[in-house]
């Protein structure tokens, strides 16, 4: 099914230039912060469907505009996460590498594995949207990897393989796939397994695109090991570097992304501990992929 195609009166009032063959527009002479009406954000719908990652460079963005830009894009998702004081995360939540003190600190995370967002819910995330409010000196990068390519890619026979396969996505699994502390009796209870497609389509441009990443245990209706082999071998595939752009950002980037056609992860490639990365961040709400 083709996106509906849109009258759009006049060309968009900000600039255009794409990153990369994998995807991404930088996108400059717009002020998110200030209002702005419908045709200019179908245009800015348009380039999101087309380049899957738009980069709008030097926004001055409170948390509140960053939320007010979000809502035009769908409902804001909740996070079933909780802070370590036992609270649910906000609805804008901070991603940072400091201590209590607010010092640079080493960590690790299931954001260093390939994914895409909340895959582990039956209704998983549309887009994210990341805003650098501090950036290191060099580094500390994310990588984004285009799923309708990897689909693209796969032989005719893998391509109906995969095509009737669906893969079983948890929070347990995705803390046993990143080495971290298996997932708790709330989290499990919270957090219950959903079963996806492995090959999705966009729900707007009806495009196909592989569904992986880091959250999945298993193909439904397979032997557990031999599910997960497999889903692990087609990650690999579908994350070689023909298909990747990695974005390095600038202090002021507000990034934002198609959680529906892409994986993506975090680098660890900036010092950890002593200099700060603080990305604000919101996500909107997906629909069940099919
Ligand atoms: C995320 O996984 O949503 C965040 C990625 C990043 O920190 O670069």
């Amino acid at each position: 099914m083709a996106a509906p195609a849109r009258e759009i009166a006049s060309p968009p009032p900000f600039t255009m230039k794409p990153l990369s063959p994998v995807g991404g527009v930088e996108i400059r002479g717009i002020d998110l912060a200030a209002p702005f009406g419908d045709e200019v954000f179908d245009a800015i719908m348009d380039a999101f469907l087309e380049h899957h990652i738009l980069v709008f460079r030097d926004q001055k963005l409170s948390g509140e505009a960053q939320l007010a830009f979000t809502r035009r894009f769908g409902e804001i998702e909740e996070h079933v996460g909780r802070l370590p004081n036992g609270e649910k995360y906000p609805l804008l939540h901070v991603i940072h590498n400091l201590d209590e003190d607010g010092n640079p600190v080493r960590i690790s995370g299931g954001n260093y594995f390939w994914h895409t967002d909340k895959s582990y819910h039956a209704v998983p995330s549309l887009l994210t949207m990341l805003h650098a409010v501090e950036t290191p000196s060099e580094g500390g990068d994310t990588q984004f990897a285009n799923m309708h390519m990897a689909w693209d890619s796969l032989d005719r026979e893998t391509q109906e393989e995969v095509s009737d396969l669906c893969a079983i996505h948890s929070w347990e699994a995705n803390r046993r796939n990143t080495n971290q502390s298996p997932a708790t009796d709330v989290q499990k209870r919270e957090r219950p397994p959903v079963r996806h497609p492995v090959v999705r389509s966009h729900p707007v441009t009806g495009r196909k695109a592989l569904y992986l990443g880091i959250h999945t245990s298993h193909i439904d209706g397979r032997p557990k090991e031999e599910g997960h082999a497999f889903l692990n071998r087609l990650l690999r595939r579908a994350t070689k570097a023909d298909f990747i752009y990695t974005h390095k950002w600038q202090k002021g980037d507000l990034v934002l992304w198609d959680n529906r056609c892409l994986l993506h992860r975090a680098v660890a490639n900036f010092d950890m501990e002593s200099e700060r990365r603080v990305l604000h961040r919101t996500v909107v709400k997906g629909t069940v992929p099919y």
